[in-house]
């Protein structure tokens, strides 16, 4: 009975630290050198470590409240009864299935206060997650072939962007991804339209539909955002071949790969990310629910730092698979049993590979050492 009671005290104590961040260490019951112990100990690193995200669709943080709200308040009818049905619906097969259930999605999204609110609960959960910084990836030909003006989507999330670093202390910047199951054209009037607010977007990327669009189809259109002054990452190996990320690096020229996970599959290509130390936006519950991996156990992450890869941990489409930041890492930590020293120096990746200022980078560096003192 004792037993049992110190049990269930001890289980009340994990939930309890896993909740605030903090480790609590019950009397009578050392913590170090316990498997639990060890577990609590990575738990709170990844809660109390300052992190970078890197690759999240802003659209793809649209939990379903929001949604039926947005709906409700756009007079928007839409296919699902109720919030649980919504999340019932989340079951893909493939990246495909997901990218139809993503796009439906999103046409509850008119006005700026609609982008504006978007930006605003993700932010707010970034800040929960301890994201210090944050690169956004946005559709806009979703939206604008909705009959949504570029400027109502770009005015939205930059203002709740300005409100997030005022309020929450979170900074916050816009990469725009281009559509690659549209045509080049499409995305060179998407780029002429974003021209006229340069000074709200950082980068440009590429997304949806892998399979059948390779990086090379939008040779021009990156040509031209690279002249521009844009920061260049693209999708690739997420679904496609190692073949893709030879092109993002070498035809569009890209400073970062999202996803590339498939880069495993060769070893020159791996050996080449590995020098240059490109890095890698990588999303494991995202791989997991679009079965590019069948179980966490056999996610190659653990594999791609024993690689010496430029390994970073993300969320990609959070509202959809399950997982903001801190649960990505969580999901990775414990399926791949990563140590302490793992963890940080994915934590320290994010950061070395954002758009952050050096001394910005510094500051979140120390602030990693001041963390990790704290933490036996
Ligand atoms: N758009 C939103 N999420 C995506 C993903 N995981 N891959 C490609 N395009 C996306
Ligand atoms: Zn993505």
């Amino acid at each position: 009975m004792a037993d049992n009671c110190q049990s269930i005290g001890w289980q009340i104590t994990v939930i309890t630290g896993m909740m605030y961040g903090f480790a609590i260490r019950p009397a009578g019951q050392p913590i170090p050198g316990t498997i639990r112990g060890a577990m609590l100990m990575i738990d709170t690193l990844i809660t109390r470590l300052p992190k970078c995200e890197l690759h999240i669709h802003i659209e793809g943080s649209l939990e379903p409240e929001l949604m039926f709200a947005l709906a409700r308040r756009n007079g928007i009818s839409l296919p699902y009864a109720s919030v649980e049905a919504v999340r019932q619906a989340y079951q893909f097969s493939n990246l495909q299935d997901f990218l139809d259930i993503y796009y439906q999605g999103m046409s509850v999204l008119i006005t700026e206060q609609d982008f504006y609110d978007l930006a605003w609960s993700y932010l707010e959960r970034a800040r929960a997650d301890n994201l210090v910084h944050v690169e956004m990836f946005f559709d806009p030909q979703g939206h604008t072939a909705r009959g949504v003006e570029f400027s109502t989507v770009i005015n939205g999330l930059h203002r709740a962007i300005v409100d997030a670093r005022q309020a929450l202390g979170v900074r916050a910047s816009l990469i725009m991804c281009f559509l690659r199951h549209l045509d080049e054209a499409d995305a060179e009037k998407t780029l002429d339209a974003a021209l006229a607010f340069k000074d709200r977007i950082v980068g440009v990327g590429l997304d949806s539909s892998e399979a059948g669009h390779p990086p090379s189809k939008f040779k021009r259109v990156f040509n031209r955002a690279r002249n521009a002054g844009f920061f260049l990452s693209a999708h690739a190996g997420e679904e496609g071949p190692p073949s893709y990320i030879w092109e993002a690096l070498d035809v569009l020229g890209v400073a970062r790969i999202d996803h590339g996970i498939r880069a495993m599959e060769d070893q020159v290509l791996v050996g080449r990310l590995a020098r240059e130390k490109t890095a890698l936006t990588v999303c494991p519950l995202s791989n997991l629910r679009l079965r590019v991996v069948d179980d966490m156990a056999k996610h190659p992450l653990r594999r791609m730092l024993d690689k010496g890869l430029m390994v970073t941990v993300n969320s990609d489409d959070p509202a959809y698979f399950g997982g903001y930041v801190n649960q990505n890492y969580r999901a990775v930590s414990d399926a791949l049993g990563l140590d302490r020293d793992e963890i940080v120096a994915i934590v320290r990746n994010g950061i070395q590979a954002s758009l952050m200022t050096p001394s910005e980078k510094n500051e979140a560096f120390a602030e990693i050492n001041r963390v990790l003192a704290t933490i036996p």
